[in-house]
Order: C-alpha cells, then structure tokens, then sequence
C-alpha cells in the first residue's frame, strides 16, 4: 500500500513569541517536528511529505539529510490551500493521512487503526470529546449519529457551538477522493480561508461514509499554541514515561520531578531520586540507585551501581557493575570504569579507561588515562595530558598508589604495585614495584623567629 503523509507545518506560531519556527520548539529534547516524524515514519508505505512556510530554511536545516519532501506554501490561505501544495506530489492509488506539525504526541497506532479504515467508499476522521470545545471545529451529524460535516467555532451557529465532539484535525481519505473534492472548497467563510473540514462534508454529500476514530488520551491531539500548552504537555509525557518505569520495577521518586529526554532502558530494582534528567541514550542495568540532581547522557551502566547525587555523565560513558560515583562527579567523555572501581567527589575524568576496583576518590582530573586494576588515585592528582598542542597518555599499571597532589605529566607510564609519594611531579617513567618520590626537601629552621610589628 502507498501512504503519502502530509504534515502540515506552515503556520506561524504568532502566541509562542519566538524567534523559533513552533516546529522546532522542543519537547522531551527533541522538537515537536521530530515526534511527529517518528510516529509517522513507522507506518506502511509512507512518503513524507512537510508542507512549510514560516521559517522554512530553518526548519529544513534542522532535518538536512533525512528523506522529507518538502513543500512550500508561501502564503497561508488556510488548511486547505496547504494541502493543495502537495496535491501534485500525491501518488497514484495512495492513500493520504494528514496530521499538523504542532501536534507532537500523535500515536502511530490511532493513525494505523485510521488508515486501515480508509477505502474507497470511506474517509476517516479523528475526533474528541472536550468539555471546553472553544476555538475547535465542531462535528455536526445527523439522527442517525453519521458524520454530516465540520463547522468552525468562528462560523457556528449558537446550536452548533453546543456541540462537545471537535475536529483534532487528523484524516484519512484516498488520493482520488482528495483530489476529487479539494478544489471545490472556497473561502466563502468567517475567515476567509480555505478550510480542509469543508472537505468531510462535500465527500459526505456525494455519499461518502465518514467513520471517526477516538485517540486513546486527549493529549495525543493536543496542539501547541502556547509555551503554557508546551510545558503542559511536556509534564503528561514525562508523567507518561515514569508510569512505564514505575510498572517495570523502577522507582521513580518524584514522577513531576522526573524528565527523560531520549531512550532510556532500565533493569528492576532501579530508584532514581528527584530532579535527574536522562538524555541521548541510557543503559541502566538492575540494582541501580542514583542520587538527587544528576544529569545522566549516553551511559550505559551495570548492575548495582550507585551514582551519588549531583553527578554528571556526559557519554559515550561505560560503568561496569559496583561502580561507584559521586557525589559531584562529572564523567566526560569516553570514561569507562571496570567493576567495583570508585570515583568520588570534585573528580572530572575524560577519556579514561579505569580498571576494576580502582579508586579515584576525591578532587582530581583523570584524562587521557589508562589506569589498571585496583590503582589508588590520591586527593589532587592530576594527568597533565595537555602539552599545549597535544594531548598524551598517562598510564598507571595495576595495583598502583599515586600520593595525593601528585602531577602526572605525560606521556609517562607509572608501573605495576609502584608508589608515587604526595605532592610529586612525575615526569619519567616510573619502574613496576618502586617508590618514586620528586618534590622538595623539606627544611627545618629551629631557630626561626616569627617577625613582630613595630
Ligand atoms: C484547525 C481545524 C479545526 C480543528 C483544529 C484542531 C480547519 C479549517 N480547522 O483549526 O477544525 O478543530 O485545527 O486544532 O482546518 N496550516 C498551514 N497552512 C495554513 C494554515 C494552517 O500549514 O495556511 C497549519 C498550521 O501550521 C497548523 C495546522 O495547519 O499546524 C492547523 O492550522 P490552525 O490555523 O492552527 O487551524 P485551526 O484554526 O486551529
Ligand atoms: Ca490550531
């Protein structure tokens, strides 16, 4: 079957007051486009088609390199003269869905359900039931409860404006019939514009059968219009996201003070406390506990590992099982620890390879590193891998200790079971099994004398 999809995402925005086209306003860090991609993208034999206007170059660049056709309509005449843009770009013997690009949190399976029902005979129509339909299309039917036509709030009549169940905005109808009744729609309307509900009642005229379907939650069909309506929306989704993990053995703390903005994948017995936030994606094996206040992307983490609170993990970052981090830990980039090892408070680490049970436990910078197993780290040391162009290794052999304060400066290789004394700067290699000590001697002055004021 061929599905042409048309999303329609010319309109302004006006109430967002925003240098940004609504489009590509952001929800659960993606923009609302892109969640109207991915529900649509899913579904059978789909060609996707954008139709734009407002902020066009914007809005192509955000999605360069993706397979979208992107058609533009360079005056906004009304949701039926968007749709007229794509007319000539609609396959022979498709059928077409047409959903709104504000509208992020659209289901790919009430649109499945509504394809299924479109025939030749058929169009399809979603429909709600608000308590507050102000400002919506309402669905006029007849005796028989068959849909008769839409009518827009703004032409109403006081009966009419009565009526609960409102247009969403999302149909379905064959190309041919499409086609057939688009271009006999005028603006003849309090608006003066082109309205594609007009399009339900010229079909339903000539015999058409209109069959509605209902979205599973009426957030599913909710535009954004508004930042209000972005923050309301995007609470439902996380709430909607903590419920998941609620039920598969997570204990979300604080579902309001929750946010995942990507994938997330947990194991059982996994408690996150308040104010966490998950980007990119995220691995979570069972056992996990992780603390107040951390900002989690790109990690993938073993079992049983505790992330104290005000952690922050900027993957790709890999933690094998018992790995312990934080409090006030920033894992950057390309950091793995091996089983059981520990990163403690004030550490910062990037590309660092840290084998199991070692222990970097307090106020220190581990980068461009390959520490070995059970290595101690001491309170102050720091790897200077920068040379000022180059960036170099500093590799600590197993069983190694490194006094606090130490200086690394490589590329230098500290061997197996050796021991750097505090507030050593290393600068030569430093055999398996010795003590490397480099800092000054100290001096005792016995006859000192503090100065006095005079
Ligand atoms: C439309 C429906 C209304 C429905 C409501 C649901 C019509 C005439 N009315 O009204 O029945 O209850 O949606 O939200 O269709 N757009 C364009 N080009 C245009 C006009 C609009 O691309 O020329 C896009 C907008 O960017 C938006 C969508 O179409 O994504 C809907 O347009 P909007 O003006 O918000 O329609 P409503 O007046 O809300
Ligand atoms: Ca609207």
């Amino acid at each position: 079957m061929l599905l042409d999809v048309l999303v329609l995402a010319a309109g302004k925005g006006t109430r967002m007051r925003s240098e940004l086209p609504k489009v590509l306003h952001v929800l659960a860090g993606k923009p609302l486009l892109a969640h109207v991609f991915n529900s649509v993208e899913a579904l059978d034999g789909a060609a996707i088609n954008v139709i734009v206007g407002h902020g066009k170059e914007q809005i192509q660049k955000t999605f360069a390199g993706q397979r979208f056709n992107w058609i533009e309509q360079t005056s906004q005449l009304g949701t039926a003269h968007a749709v007229q843009q794509a007319i000539p770009h609609l396959r022979e013997g498709a059928k077409v869905l047409i959903v709104y690009g504000d509208v992020p949190l659209i289901k790919n399976a009430t649109l499945k359900k509504m394809i299924a029902g479109v025939n030749d005979d058929a169009m399809a129509l979603l429909t709600v039931d608000l308590e507050n339909p102000r400002g919506y299309g309402r669905i006029l039917r007849n005796q028989a409860g068959d849909v008769t036509g839409i009518i827009e709030q703004k032409d109403a009549a006081p009966e009419q404006l009565k009526i609960t169940e409102v247009n969403t905005g999302v149909m379905a109808m064959t190309a041919v019939d499409l086609k057939t009744w688009l271009p006999k729609i005028n603006n003849n309307n309090a608006q003066k514009e082109y309205y594609l509900t007009d399009v339900i009642g010229l079909a339903r005229a000539a015999g058409r059968e209109i069959n509605t379907y209902a979205p599973e939650a009426v957030e599913e069909v909710e535009g954004v219009n508004s930042r209000a309506q972005l923050v309301t929306l995007e609470r439902y989704y996380q709430q909607q996201i903590a419920n998941k993990l609620l039920d598969s053995g997570v204990t979300v703390i604080d579902p309001s003070r929750f946010d995942s903005r990507g994938e997330l994948n947990t194991g059982t017995d996994v408690v996150i406390d308040i104010n966490c936030i998950f980007e990119g994606t995220n691995h979570i094996g069972s056992g996990v506990v992780i603390g107040p206040n951390c900002v989690i992307k790109d990690a993938t983490i073993g079992d049983n590992v505790t992330i104290k609170a005000n952690t922050v993990i900027e993957g790709p970052v890999t933690l094998g099982d018992d790995v312990q981090v934080g409090p006030f830990a920033r894992l950057r980039p390309h950091t793995a620890l091996g089983q059981g090892a520990k990163v403690g408070n004030f550490v910062e680490t990037k590309k660092a390879d840290i084998g199991p049970g070692s222990k970097i436990s307090h106020l220190s910078y581990v980068g461009d590193a390959k520490l070995g197993s059970d290595v101690n780290v001491g309170a102050g040391t720091i790897t200077c891998n920068y040379d000022g162009v180059n960036k170099h290794l500093t590799e600590i052999d197993d069983g190694a200790f490194i006094g606090s304060n130490t200086s690394l400066v490589a590329p230098v290789v500290v061997g197996k079971n050796a021991t750097v004394g505090a507030g050593s700067t290393i600068n030569r290699n430093v055999p398996d099994e010795s003590l490397a000590i480099a800092r000054g001697k100290q001096r005792v002055v016995d006859t000192w004398k503090r100065p006095e004021k005079n």
